[in-house]
């Protein structure tokens, strides 16, 4: 097919892989546990909905102001002021289709042929791809279980070049967990402000944050940090809403109309019933993410126990998020009568056909070595699927 090079530079993520086939099974009626998702498995809260029906039934159905209606970026800046100690007008704000479509949009407006862009491994699948996309170059530092999975300031040093334009920050961090304190923020903040760099700031997993430990943005740091970050953020996560596609991002005014060009011809506005519900998710009551977070932090610690008790695994305990990142390496040149494992797609493969548990291999990450599990699931299938993981790695000889 006479595809652009553009599109042939990217693949489908793995993550869509495993999921296809898990969701085959599904609908062959097979007994699966999917610990494969990226979402809560929580509802949408009553209010949000009842307020997106109130939109429809209100004819609130027509195009918005490309940017998102003024009502719903006033009520964001206030959670930004309120929550994130960050003043952002209503004009430095851009409501898009989900958080993915301001990261995009943010990466296409600031890198141009060559830039480089440097970002963290194990890393959300779409960073790389957003970077080819946008023809800039992904520079990507390395993490281990050894430093949390968190970067040093030396590896970041070491990372930057002349070409370097952005950093793209993003914890807690999909799929392991990793979450860095102020202390460490502030090491990484006076490198970006040494070597001038901008930084893109995802904090969608801001709410889902363990220990008591409290989510600091980068953004936040101090005045030149937030004139040099585009923080985004969106409801998918902490309202439960993955199908709305709703997200925001603030910056300086300038980023933010460079942003909304790009929207304004591809896009156009989020769904107008989408913001209506975002609204009352800001506005309304806001126990929903507490009681969310609670019962993360308890499967975490369920999960965590259970992998850490399996002989082969090594498993990092994540402070945030609602992922696991297990080290299954010692696996590898493993078999049975019929698998042989080589990588982490062997496994996750062997994973789904043997003990009917759909994983995500590390690969997809830029992680080899490791498999992503999803506590978003009840606590019985959580408890079902670890059995059923248990077993499995112990007919690997
Ligand atoms: C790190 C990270 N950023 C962004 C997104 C996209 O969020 P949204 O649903 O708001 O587009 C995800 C979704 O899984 C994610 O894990």
């Amino acid at each position: 097919m006479p595809f652009s090079k553009r599109v042939n530079k990217i693949g489908v993520s793995p993550t869509m892989r495993i999921a296809a086939q898990a969701k085959e099974m599904l609908a062959n009626g097979e007994d699966l546990i999917d610990l494969s998702v990226g979402e809560p498995d929580f509802p949408t809260p009553q209010n949000v909905k009842d307020a997106a029906k109130r939109a429809i039934d209100n004819n609130e159905t027509k195009y918005t102001v490309n940017q998102g209606r003024y009502d719903l970026r006033e009520a964001i800046a206030k959670k930004l002021k309120n929550e994130n100690g960050l003043d952002y007008s209503p004009n430095e704000i851009i409501v898009s289709t989900g958080a993915k479509q301001s990261l995009y949009n943010a990466v296409q407006s600031l890198v141009h042929d060559g830039d480089e862009v440097i970002f963290t491994s194990p890393y959300y699948v779409s960073y790389p791809e957003m970077v080819t996309l946008a023809h800039g170059k992904s520079v990507v530092i390395p993490t281990t279980e050894e430093t949390d999975f968190n970067m040093t300031p030396d590896q970041l040093l070491n990372a930057i070049t002349p070409s370097t334009k952005l950093l793209i920050m993003s914890y807690p961090t999909n799929p392991t967990g990793a979450c860095y304190n102020k202390k460490e923020l502030e090491a990484i903040a006076a490198i970006v402000k040494e070597k001038k760099l901008f930084v893109l700031s995802d904090e969608i997993y801001e709410n889902l944050i363990y220990d008591n430990n409290k989510f600091v943005s980068f953004a936040a740091l101090d005045e030149e940090i937030k004139r040099r970050t585009i923080v985004v953020n969106g409801f998918s996560k902490s309202y439960a809403m993955t199908g709305w596609r709703i997200g925001y991002a603030a910056g300086q005014e300038e980023f933010i109309k460079a942003m909304n060009k790009i929207q304004s011809h591809s896009t156009s506005n989020a769904s107008s019933i989408s913001q209506a519900a975002a609204l009352e998710a800001l506005n309304g009551p806001q126990d929903f993410i507490p009681t969310m977070r609670n019962e993360f932090e308890r499967r975490r610690n369920f999960v965590y126990e259970q992998l850490c008790s399996i002989k082969g695994i090594k498993c990092f305990k994540p402070k945030g998020a609602f992922y696991l990142f297990p080290n299954v390496e010692s696996y590898f040149g493993k078999s049975t009568s019929v698998f042989r494992i080589e990588h982490s797609f062997d496994l996750a493969m062997y994973l789904l056909h043997e003990a009917k548990v759909a994983t995500v291999p590390g690969s997809g990450f830029g992680a080899e070595g490791h498999l992503r599990l999803s506590y978003s699931t009840s606590m019985e299938n959580l408890e079902e699927g670890l059995k059923r993981i248990k077993e499995a790695l112990e007919k690997l000889v």
